[in-house]
């Protein structure tokens, strides 16, 4: 069966916009993109001129109209990009797809990654037919565990010593929401 493209849409909650990224975005980009603190636990960044975060940017934008590749939306909020919500690894065969996140330091702690998460959550069991998501975070990223298991995710697994920290090797705790428990959740 043919990959299906997941096309990205324009969804609002009472505060968010999450969109498609557009080429205008570049300065909000390049803010989340060349901020380290942002990617400890993504694998880090490797700092680039300018023109490697408009190619980055560009790539983002060329990846909503391929079958395969990340599709990412950009979080608006009061008109500023404040963060990136990615899907990956789409599968519409078996219905799945994992997730991942991103907000900038100054707009944290502010709800705006649960109220982002939560709608495109919403939109991919309403609309997308996705059956299973799933969430991987790195040991010590408390923030994301949090927002992960508020969200609804079970923690299914532990990849043990599945990552290199700062030296240390460190686990992967695999999460994985199904829509049985998203209904259940909203009954
Ligand atoms: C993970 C991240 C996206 C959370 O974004 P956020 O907008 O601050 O999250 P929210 O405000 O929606 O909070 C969601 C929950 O997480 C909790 N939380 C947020 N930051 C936290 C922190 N630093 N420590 C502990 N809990 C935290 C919130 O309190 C909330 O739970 P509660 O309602 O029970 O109190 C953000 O911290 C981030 O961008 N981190 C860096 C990027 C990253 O590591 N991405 C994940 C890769 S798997």
């Amino acid at each position: 069966m043919e990959q299906q493209i997941l096309k990205i849409p324009t969804l609002k909650t009472e505060r968010l916009i999450l969109r498609k990224f557009k080429k205008t975005d570049i300065e909000d980009f390049i803010k989340i993109r060349a901020d380290e603190r942002l990617y400890v636990y993504q694998g880090g960044i490797s700092p680039k001129e300018r023109e490697g975060y408009v190619e980055d940017l560009n790539r983002f934008i060329e990846c909503y109209n391929l079958p395969r590749g990340s599709k990412k939306f950009a979080i608006e909020f009061n008109k500023t990009i404040v963060g990136i919500v990615g899907i990956e690894r789409y599968n519409n065969q078996i219905k799945m797809c994992s997730m991942g996140w991103t907000i900038r330091p100054e707009f944290q702690q502010q709800g705006i990654a649960y109220e982002a998460c939560k709608k495109i959550i919403d939109w991919l069991f309403n609309k997308c037919d996705i059956n299973r998501i799933e969430a991987f975070v790195w040991q010590g990223n408390e923030a994301s565990k949090r927002l992960t298991e508020k969200l609804g995710f079970v923690l299914e697994g532990v990849a043990r010593q599945a990552r290199i920290l700062n030296g240390k090797f460190i686990d992967v705790y695999n999460f994985g929401l199904i829509k049985d428990d998203y209904l259940k959740e909203k009954k």
